[in-house]
């Protein structure tokens, strides 16, 4: 041990009770191949000063709305360095100090700017090894969603979730948020009575009478996949590895959706090797949550809009618990490289549903998914933004919520499956696998990405390479000619259905007995901008879509209902408004009502009454769309 590491232990014995905990974190503080890559969505300068692990103690109070507690970091400061760099925004330092004594230090907080925050800088040596930082959060600290009762499921409890990707974690921990740094965390956090608290890392199962939770993350993480959820919850087991957290009315519910989860967790790792992260729990969170799913290491979160009580819609699941390789085991960089984090996960998600449900319903999942991209590039082609349907796009000065499209998605997994038409499975396979093996723990460039290819999978200037055309895919709006458009033979019924209702078939007569929530998304996609008011009044009548489960089909209907002006379905399309939070679908909805005259003052309205309880991260894209 260098004199280094003794100190640091030192000072960790002395901050920590219990020599036995101590040692663990100790041990814990694992050493990562670091290579700083320019981020310029954060402050910090790591190649100076950077973070090694993090030891938190939040205080959760409901009353107040707000965090308090301090961030306990270890650092490793380069010898010429004067100073660590960290990320914050909207916070309220109230102390900062040095080493086991505590030594205050006076501080720097920048201006803040409108999208990255404020800098903080504290003054440091080359021997300083421990910050504490002593701070609060405020009613804009943007990552944080505080639910009164009435946005919950049971209607009695308070409920506190965060969500921190892409850049959001600076506003409820003073850190180095850049997803190329990464730092393993302890965590201890008190909260009332009688509630539960969870975190990306080790969970207890069980409520603690006093409201005092330990947490540990024992493998080093980036800053986006901090998360923190607090409410009275319960817990299921699916499996010896998986389980379900959920409001206790919705426990049984969520245990008979995500029954599959272990199989899918099994599946994965016989394709692309061993699930690195011990456990894989879901908590499904309430309704307000402004995304499908969130990969939280050890435990994903997820909007309640995925029970639709047949499992229809479990392939989201599968894309969080891929990022359990693509993502947070193999991290973009930074979030010009983003299609290296989603890309892959939707390519590894799709290979999961194949290896359960067969290629015919993986199939299904990829047409749709490019329809979805077709539809992106045509949008961003419309509006001259064509530089951001590449693959590799150019955040600098943008918020990285910008760069969330089904380019990243949908463009980037298809990239993998011609790589994978080129190659053959077994080679791709192979070559994923130690991919995510060599790369394990660290962060990657689509640069890296590329040397690694031509290393391991194709010789560069081969046959092989020509036909991929890999810098039209990574640099160009394009999408080279050797991309196979994905088939499915299951929705060649559909769409001979779909021609035959909107060509008079009636509703009652359509062959649907066999249709998932799949082939219902094509039919409505397929008749959207064609069927008549009394087509689609009649297909309500036999089916009552207006009333659907399922969130996907039910968004559908409603957009239509919305530009027919078809009134009966109005009164769900305002519960649901009220009712959901998950940006994916409030955007079209919204977007449907303000195109529409005759709704467009009632959208508004909606959304006027409803703004407050939604997250800031679907506020920040519906109060643009209302402003445009
Ligand atoms: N990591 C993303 C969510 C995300 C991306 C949050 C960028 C903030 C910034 C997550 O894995 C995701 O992609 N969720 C999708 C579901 C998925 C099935 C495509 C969603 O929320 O809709
Ligand atoms: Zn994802």
């Amino acid at each position: 041990m260098n004199d280094k590491n003794i100190n640091r232990c030192l000072i960790i014995l002395l901050l920590i009770t219990g020599c036995q905990k101590a040692k663990t974190k100790v041990e814990n503080i694992q050493s990562v191949p670091f290579i700083a890559v320019d981020d310029p969505h954060s402050y910090s300068s790591p190649e100076e000063a950077r973070v090694k692990h993090l030891h938190l103690e939040l205080d959760v109070n409901f009353d107040k709305q707000e965090l308090t507690g301090k961030a306990i970091w270890s650092i490793d400061v380069s010898s010429e360095s004067k100073e660590i760099i960290f990320d914050t925004d909207a916070l309220v330092i109230d102390k900062i100090t040095k080493g086991a004594n505590d030594t205050p230090v006076a501080f720097v907080l920048k201006d803040a700017d409108s999208i990255l925050g404020s800098a903080l800088h504290i003054p440091v040596e080359s021997f300083d090894s421990i910050v504490t930082i002593y701070y609060r959060t405020t009613s804009e600290s943007n990552a944080l969603q505080w639910l009164d009762p009435t946005q919950t499921g049971d209607g009695k409890h308070r409920f506190l979730f965060t969500q921190s990707q892409a850049i959001l974690a600076r506003s409820w921990i003073p850190v180095q948020d850049s997803p190329g740094i990464r730092f393993s965390y302890t965590a201890t956090v008190h909260v009332p009575a009688g509630y539960f608290a969870l975190m990306s890392a080790r969970n207890p199962q069980q409520t603690n009478s006093e409201g005092v939770y330990e947490f540990e993350q024992p493998h080093p993480i980036p800053a986006y996949l901090m998360a923190l959820a607090v409410g009275v919850l319960g817990f299921d087991a699916v499996g010896d590895r998986c389980g379900v957290y959920a409001e206790p009315g919705l426990l049984e519910a969520a245990r008979y959706e995500l029954a599959e989860m272990q199989q899918m967790l099994e599946a994965t790792e016989s394709l692309f090797g061993p699930y690195a992260w011990e456990r894989y729990d879901v908590l499904v969170l309430p309704p307000s949550f402004p995304f499908g799913g969130m990969e939280n290491p050890m435990l994903t979160f997820a909007t309640p809009t995925i029970l639709a009580g047949d499992r229809s819609l479990t392939a989201l699941i599968a894309h969080e618990l891929a990022h359990s390789w693509s993502g947070n085991l193999v991290t973009n960089a930074n979030w010009n490289d983003f299609w290296l984090n989603e890309g892959f996960t939707v390519y590894v998600e799709r290979r999961i549903m194949e290896a359960l449900y067969g290629k015919p319903y993986a199939d299904m999942l990829a047409v749709l998914g490019y329809q979805d991209l077709i539809n992106t590039i045509d949008e961003l082609t419309a509006s001259g933004d064509t530089a951001d349907a590449a693959l590799v796009i150019s955040l600098e000065g943008r918020n990285p919520d910008d760069g969330v499209t089904d380019v990243a998605y949908e463009k980037g997994a298809f990239l993998l499956s011609t790589i994978e038409s080129i190659t053959g499975r077994d080679r791709f396979d192979a070559f994923l696998s130690s991919y995510f093996s060599e790369h394990a723990f660290t962060s990657v460039t689509t640069q890296q990405f590329v040397e690694y290819l031509y290393n391991n999978l194709l010789e560069k200037g081969s046959a092989e390479d020509q036909k991929l055309h890999l810098n039209v895919w990574l640099y160009t709006s394009r999408i080279p000619d050797i991309f196979l458009v994905p088939f499915s033979t299951r929705f060649e019924q559909t769409e001979t259905e779909a021609l035959a209702f909107l060509n008079g078939k009636s509703a009652a007569n359509l062959k649907t007995k066999d249709w998932s929530s799949h082939e219902w998304q094509y039919f409505l996609r397929r008749i959207a901008d064609s069927v008549s008011y009394a087509k689609h009044q009649e297909l309500d009548r036999v089916y009552n879509l207006s009333k659907s489960n399922n969130a996907e089909i039910a968004v559908l209907f409603y957009k239509t209902s919305i530009r027919l002006g078809y009134k009966s379905c109005f009164p769900q399309i305002e519960i649901f408004l009220s009712k959901v939070g998950r940006r994916k679908f409030l955007t079209p909805l919204y977007q449907s009502l303000l195109n529409n005259k005759e709704t467009e003052e009632w959208g508004r309205h909606i959304y006027a009454r409803n703004r407050s309880r939604y997250h800031s991260v679907s506020r920040n894209t519906l109060d643009a769309l209302m402003n445009k």
